[in-house]
């Protein structure tokens, strides 16, 4: 492609062309908060889940009332067909739109297991990779054929990636699996205009750590003091984060790892 293709494929982008944004894990948490500023944006928003129908229907629903387009569809990821299967869902939801080009795919979608090394099984491991790293890699892989020339992909690490947590070992081993796609998917992608980045959120107050952190001042205030900036995290910290990598005025960051920790531990 050449740089006049390119610099058209980057203007095209700009006007905000039809195309879908997917959320994996849109239902809860940060991924509601990515979907709820995608869809404040304009764009059509896919919200994944894997069983919590109530919470995505809520996304859509809060999408929906604001003036915006949204649906949602389950899959989930923790089988190792997950690529194939999270497009056949996405399809069925998807109805007229399907052939839609996807401009934004955000792999959000993730869990924890708490441990260090004699706590973690190979059990554990085999589930974190799967469901963090080899899910978001068939997604994406699955996705290409649908994926806007311009579009963006972005990945949601941890801080962990960066922040020796012995804690939760397993799940930083599949955050930085999930970042070793990021340098060489841009590369291979950048011919269509399509940046890859990934983003490293800090503890954020989300289901996923309310069984240490909510209620618990003490984890709240070592959290916090560990940052530059000086509070907790909510959500909307990190969701606008990663809108801000699929944006426009982002078209020229690709293969970057973004912290968004707050600055924790510099
Ligand atoms: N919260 C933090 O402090 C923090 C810090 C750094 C990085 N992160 C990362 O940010 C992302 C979002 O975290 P969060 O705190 O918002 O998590 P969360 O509140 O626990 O929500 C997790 C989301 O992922 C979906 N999900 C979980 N297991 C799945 C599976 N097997 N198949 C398909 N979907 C599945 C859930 O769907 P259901 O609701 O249907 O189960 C839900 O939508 C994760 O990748 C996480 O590692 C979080």
């Amino acid at each position: 492609m050449s740089d006049t293709d390119l610099r058209d494929i980057e203007a095209l982008d700009a006007r905000k062309p039809d195309g879908i944004a997917v959320v994996t894990g849109g239902s809860r948490g940060i991924g509601a908060a990515i979907a709820d500023r995608l869809g404040a944006e304009g764009y059509t928003v896919a919200v994944h889940y894997r069983q919590d129908e109530a919470a995505a229907a809520d996304v859509v629903g809060k999408i929906v009332a604001a003036g915006g387009a949204a649906f949602s569809f389950a899959a989930d990821l923790a089988e190792p067909d997950s690529g194939t299967a999270f497009w056949a869902a996405y399809d069925a939801a998807a109805g007229e739109l399907r052939d839609a080009p996807v401009r934004i795919l955000v792999n959000n979608a993730g869990i924890v297991v708490d441990g260090v090394i004699e706590e973690t099984s190979a059990e554990d491991v085999n589930r974190l990779l799967q469901i963090n790293a080899t899910a978001p890699f068939l997604i994406i892989k699955e996705a290409l054929p649908r994926l806007a020339d311009g579009g963006r992909v972005v990945n949601v690490s941890s801080g962990a990636a960066r922040l020796p947590m012995p804690g939760i070992i397993g799940y930083t081993m599949s955050k930085g699996a999930l970042e070793a796609l990021t340098g060489p998917l841009a590369q291979h992608l950048g011919p269509r205009g399509i940046t890859v980045n990934a983003i490293r959120p800090g503890t954020t107050d989300t289901d996923m750590n309310a069984h240490w952190l909510r209620g618990n001042s003490e984890a709240i205030a070592g959290r916090v003091a560990a940052r530059a900036l000086r509070r907790m995290g909510d959500p909307t910290d990190v969701g606008d984060v990663v809108v801000l990598l699929a944006s426009h005025d982002a078209r020229w960051i690709t293969g970057q790892i973004i912290d968004a920790t707050g600055g924790e531990r510099l």
